[in-house]
């Protein structure tokens, strides 16, 4: 029962002395129907909130997903913070028609509706019509348990996992090092031959040496014939030869390579404000992800959701917003310039990844939360998706389909199921 704090008073007089325990007593009679009565109220009125720890946990997924853009339990965004609010509402069955459609109940002329609603700037809240009512419960039953906490323990900072989807191959800077290191030894070699051939010399002058012999001995090599020796033409065209293959690899290796792109967009939207520090859920943008292959971008009339009362940003002033709210009201698309693009030979799938496999965005996209213009983390080839389809692990928990297919792999091999063994790496996979 959620009254427990109201008989505080009550354990407190134990540690009182006799006579004074008199008068508590007795003005603790006095109040006993009123404490009673709002016990009796107040569990009327949340007696339907669940407190067990699944009706919590499904109440948070919810409320993460649908409710956070809006709402924070202890500040307030958008809308109202939600602490205690079923205390202050009329009822919660108030609060569950609220849910489903706000605008009917406004309309309907309640009166703790229309001052709510003109309190926050006559915003609609979006109408969650397919909500059932264990669901609506299961929200306020988070909403209590993190009221009950108070506001510090809520404030997660946002998670940056970041794998290393960038990098590939021998870091330049090894290269270079092994590089600089080979020339100096080849300079302190030269130096060494040059020593030996002035020593060999020195000696050869002191013998009696034939005529022909001498000339060979005292023959100056000059730049124009050492230059002109074969041994020397060799090696200058072996190493141009070497140095331009190279080269073509590389620019054939990166044709189509688009690490690090990031265009202008048509309005100043920053994923660091609305994802970083506002904490929206990408999902609540991007709603393709769970379901499809594509992400989605949103279209304008769901920056609305917020952008028909938020009208001037801390940034940009009000020029920017001012071009969504035309985009919606003309009801044209906002012109954004797409970022990452596979060529059409190759099939990804969102859902696949995020709602099966459980990846998180930022393996694959960096830490978009950080970025006031997104760009491209990853590298997007071929040699990237293969490469952690051989390193990451099949998620099977919980998940029936995988049951069989676990069970034969332990039979065969020690190491945890990956994606190559599930087939990660046939062409067909991901190649029309
Ligand atoms: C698009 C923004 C938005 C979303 C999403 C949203 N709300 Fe709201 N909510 C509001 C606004 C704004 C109000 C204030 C009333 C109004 O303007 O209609 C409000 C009011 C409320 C109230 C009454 C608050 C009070 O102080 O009396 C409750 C309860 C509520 N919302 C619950 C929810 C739940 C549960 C969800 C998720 C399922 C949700 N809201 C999603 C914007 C939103
Ligand atoms: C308020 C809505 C909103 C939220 C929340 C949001 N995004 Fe976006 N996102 C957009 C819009 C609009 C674009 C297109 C403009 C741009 O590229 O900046 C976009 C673009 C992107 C792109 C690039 C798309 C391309 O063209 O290739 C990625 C990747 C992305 N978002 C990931 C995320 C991730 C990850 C999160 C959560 C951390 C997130 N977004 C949260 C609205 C949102
Ligand atoms: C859930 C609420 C919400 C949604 C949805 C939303 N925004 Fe915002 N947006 C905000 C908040 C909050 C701010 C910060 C306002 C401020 O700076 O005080 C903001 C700021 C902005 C700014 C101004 C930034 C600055 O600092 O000048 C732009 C531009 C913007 N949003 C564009 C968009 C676009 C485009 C979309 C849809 C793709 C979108 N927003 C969706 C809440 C939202
Ligand atoms: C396993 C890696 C991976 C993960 C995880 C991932 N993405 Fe993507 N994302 C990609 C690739 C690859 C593309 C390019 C797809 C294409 O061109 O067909 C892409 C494209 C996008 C786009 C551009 C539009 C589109 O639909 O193609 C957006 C937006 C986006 N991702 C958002 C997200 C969000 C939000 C999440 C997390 C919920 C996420 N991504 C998780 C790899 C990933
Ligand atoms: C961050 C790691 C990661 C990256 C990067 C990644 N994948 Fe995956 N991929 C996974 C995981 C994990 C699964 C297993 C999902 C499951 O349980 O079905 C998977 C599964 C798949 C499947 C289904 C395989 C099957 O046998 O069912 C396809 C197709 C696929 N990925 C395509 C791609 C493509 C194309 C790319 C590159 C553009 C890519 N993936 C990049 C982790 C990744
Ligand atoms: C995990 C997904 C995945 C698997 C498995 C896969 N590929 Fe690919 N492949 C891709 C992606 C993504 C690209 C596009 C890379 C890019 O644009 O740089 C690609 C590109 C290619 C290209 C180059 C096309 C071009 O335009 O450069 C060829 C050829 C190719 N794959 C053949 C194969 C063959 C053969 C197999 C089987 C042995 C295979 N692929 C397996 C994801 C995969």
């Amino acid at each position: 029962m959620s009254s427990d704090s109201r008989f505080v008073p009550l354990v407190e007089i134990t540690d009182t002395k006799p006579n004074m325990i008199k008068s508590h007593i007795s003005s603790a009679v006095k109040f006993l129907p009123l404490i009673f009565i709002f016990t009796i109220a107040s569990f009327v009125a949340n007696a339907q909130i669940p407190t067990d720890p699944a009706a919590v946990a499904a109440g948070k997924a919810l409320f993460e997903g649908n409710c956070k853009a809006c709402h924070r339990v202890h500040t307030k965004l958008v809308g109202p913070a939600l602490a205690g609010v079923y205390d202050r509402v009329p009822s919660v069955d108030w609060i569950k028609n609220f849910v489903k459609n706000s605008s009917k109940v406004i309309a309907s002329g309640d009166e703790y509706a229309n001052k709510i609603y003109n309190e926050n700037g006559k915003t609609q809240m979006t109408a969650f019509s397919s909500f059932k009512d264990e669901q609506i419960l299961s929200i306020l039953a988070y909403v209590k348990s993190e009221t009950d906490k108070g506001p510090e323990q809520t404030t997660t900072p946002v998670k940056t996992q970041v794998a290393p989807g960038g990098e590939q191959g021998v870091p330049s800077s090894y290269l270079n090092v092994i590089l600089i290191g080979m020339v100096i030894i080849l300079i302190l070699l030269l130096i060494v031959l040059g020593f030996l051939i002035s020593a060999v010399k020195r000696v050869l002058e002191q013998k009696d040496l034939s005529e022909e012999d001498k000339d060979v001995v005292e023959s100056k090599v000059t730049f124009g014939s050492f230059t002109r020796s074969s041994g020397f033409i060799f090696v200058v065209t072996f190493v141009v030869a070497a140095l331009g293959f190279k080269a073509v690899i590389n620019g054939l290796f990166s044709v189509g390579v688009q690490q690090g792109y990031a265009p202008k967009q048509p309005v100043w939207f920053s994923h660091k404000i609305h994802a970083g520090q506002y904490e929206i859920d990408c999902k609540y943008c991007h709603t393709g992800v769970m379901k499809g292959k594509n992400a989605n971008i949103p279209s304008p009339n769901i920056c609305m959701n917020c952008h028909n009362q938020i009208k001037s940003g801390t940034n940009t002033g009000e020029g920017e917003i001012a071009k969504v709210v035309a985009a919606y009201e003309n009801n044209k698309p906002i012109e954004w310039v797409r970022i990452h693009n596979l060529p059409d030979l190759a099939y990804f799938n969102h859902s696949q990844h995020v709602n099966v496999a459980g990846v998180e965005c930022q393996t694959c996209h960096g830490p978009i939360q950080e970025m006031d213009v997104v760009r491209q983390h990853s590298l997007l080839t071929m040699g990237w998706c293969i490469d952690c389809h051989r390193k990451t692990d099949v998620n099977t928990k919980g998940n029936a389909y995988y049951d069989k297919l676990v069970e034969l792999h332990n039979q065969s091999k020690k190491t945890p199921m990956k994606v190559e063994d599930i087939g990660g790496l046939e062409c067909s996979k991901c190649h029309y």
